[in-house]
């Protein structure tokens, strides 16, 4: 077979040629003068966000890139409604969350309020459909509904686990295809985590080893650490789970490029301070200059002000440095970074507090001195920045060191990750070609003894990690960050049921807010894929 070898920076170029790019601008230069063009208030502020992001050290989520300057102006990726149980509040709903994917955020829903099947709905004797059949609505509706025209918009469909419809819903992406554009995810608490239904969980992790779905979320968990707890409970988050929000409230994320913070082999927080600063008056004056596409989102958005600053590139942050994703090391040095963001960031939305004024509804909060928003941290996938930006995606492990990528729908691209095959020439090693073959064709290199260990220890990929790994680093993560972190828990292919439901426990037991898992080629249809194993 022959594939095409692309570069990262072709793909940024494709991406953004396809998605992001306004009529008369040629590149990456162009949108980020747009953007921070856009956002900074005044020339100071423009010029600063300019450096950051044309240096590639912090991009603001997809919608601010597409959008800002545009004339459009929706900012936001992430967004929570509310689904009653009339029909006319579920279509109230979907045609609330059509406007949102038309203006490029994505949006997630906890359809526990809606009666179970089979129960007394309508006239007498009328039979209610239960929340499965409306999501399928939801999902139809999403499938003709491209966001800003330019991607298809993204959802996570929410049930608590004492719904009588739970069962029907954890198989509702038993195969594979069925509700295209929704994630799905079982809201537990912890008196189910205590005393759990063990059907259920088999029948959880039994759908996650046949497709990655459903993922888990943990209410008790979310509201504990509720920074507002006097708004109310919060029931949902964003689609990929990022951003545990009110009814109606929405979120623009940001994140800092950390590999672009190592110069020399050494780590430059001196640098990354400065960066988290810039980042939160950035994402603070997004803030005020979105357009929201509800009244109910501005309201609820402007009483709380949350912004969710976090990064990519950790796995290239640690190769730079030498550092096995799979090591005490890495946990150090990711409980030191994230830490530092959060207390920088916190710090600027006090400076901003100061001048501007804090949250207005600060006073339900757990603040103890006035702070501008009510979150500041988050860790958001990164799918696409993280292409753009060319760097490993959010704070996940490397999926392979050579693979094949579907990207913008029919291309597919042939990649060798840049560091692993400049190391391969620092190294000096013999047979490049045959190493990337290998790296391709058994997913890894492992296998290859003739490697020096701490080599093959340094390009681990995200299946070669134990989940226990995979869970303490998010765990770690999740210590320093307000709202919460999105991360795959890749387990191996040969994984079991039993994995998952100690993965679970684990990942409860660690105080984490949810948990994702993919089974390696569990999926036909995945994105990225290594070789056959031959
Ligand atoms: O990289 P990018 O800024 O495009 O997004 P991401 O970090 O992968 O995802 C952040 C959030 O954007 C998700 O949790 C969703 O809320 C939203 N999103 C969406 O609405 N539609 C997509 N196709 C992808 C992401």
């Amino acid at each position: 077979m022959v594939f095409i070898l692309r570069s990262y920076d072709e793909i940024s170029g494709d991406l953004l040629r396809a998605r992001y790019l306004l009529p008369g601008e040629s590149g990456y230069c162009d949108m980020c003068r747009r953007v921070a063009g856009y956002i900074g208030a005044c020339d100071e502020e423009k010029n600063e966000f300019e450096e950051i992001m044309l240096s590639k050290k912090f991009l603001p989520n997809s919608p601010t890139l597409m959008n800002a300057g545009s004339g459009k102006g929706q900012l936001s990726a992430c967004f929570v409604l509310p689904v009653g149980d009339s029909i006319r509040e579920i279509f109230e709903t979907l045609k609330n969350s059509a406007i949102i994917h038309k203006s490029g955020g994505g949006t997630g829903f906890n359809f526990s309020s809606i009666r179970p099947s089979g129960s007394q709905a309508g006239f007498p004797g009328g039979k209610a459909s239960g929340p499965v059949s409306f999501i399928k609505i939801f999902d139809s509706a999403t499938g003709v509904i491209k966001q800003g025209g330019r991607r298809r918009g993204a959802n996570i469909g929410i049930l608590d686990v004492d719904h009588p419809d739970i069962i029907p819903f954890i198989n509702s992406k038993r195969a594979e295809g069925r509700l295209r554009n929704f994630n799905i995810s079982v809201m537990a608490d912890d008196s189910f985590m205590r005393s759990p239904d063990d059907g259920i969980l088999e029948i959880i992790a039994g759908n996650i080893i046949r497709n990655g779905e459903p993922g888990i979320l943990f209410r008790d968990t979310v509201n504990r650490k509720n920074k507002v707890p006097g708004l109310g409970v919060i029931d949902a988050v964003n689609p990929c789970g990022e951003e545990p929000l009110l009814p109606f409230e929405s979120c623009n994320l940001g994140s800092l490029n950390l590999s672009e913070f190592v110069s020399s082999g050494e780590f430059r927080y001196d640098l990354l301070k400065k960066s988290v600063r810039t980042a939160v008056c950035f994402l603070d004056n997004v803030i005020d200059k979105n357009r929201y596409p509800l009244k109910e989102i501005e309201d609820a958005t402007l009483k709380t002000r949350k912004i969710g600053l976090g990064v990519m590139g950790f796995h290239d942050m640690l190769i730079k440095l030498g550092i096995p994703y799979e090591s005490p090391g890495a946990l150090q040095a990711a409980g030191g970074i994230m830490s530092l963001i959060e207390s920088e960031s916190v710090g600027e939305s006090r400076i901003i507090a100061e001048e501007k004024g804090a949250f207005p509804a600060i006073g339900g909060s757990i603040w103890e001195f006035p702070v501008r928003n009510a979150t500041t941290t988050a860790i958001a996938p990164t799918g696409s920045i993280s292409l753009i930006a060319g760097c490993s995606s959010g704070i996940e492990p490397l999926f392979g060191l050579a693979y094949l990528r579907r990207h913008l729908a029919s291309r597919e691209y042939f990649i060798v990750h840049p560091l692993f095959s400049k190391a391969l020439d620092s190294g000096f090693l013999k047979d490049k070609s045959g190493i990337i073959s290998e790296a391709y064709s058994k997913g890894s290199i492992s296998g290859l003894e003739s490697l020096p260990e701490d080599f093959r220890a340094l390009f681990k990929v995200a299946d070669e990690i134990g989940w226990k790994a995979h869970i303490d680093m998010q765990a770690v993560f999740q210590d320093h960050v307000h709202a919460a972190v999105s991360k795959t828990v890749m387990l191996p292919e040969h994984s079991g049921t039993d994995d998952v439901i100690d993965a679970i426990y684990y990942g409860w037991r660690k105080g984490l807010k949810g948990l994702t898992f993919y089974r390696n080629k569990s999926r036909r249809d995945a994105v990225m894929t290594t070789g056959d194993g031959c």
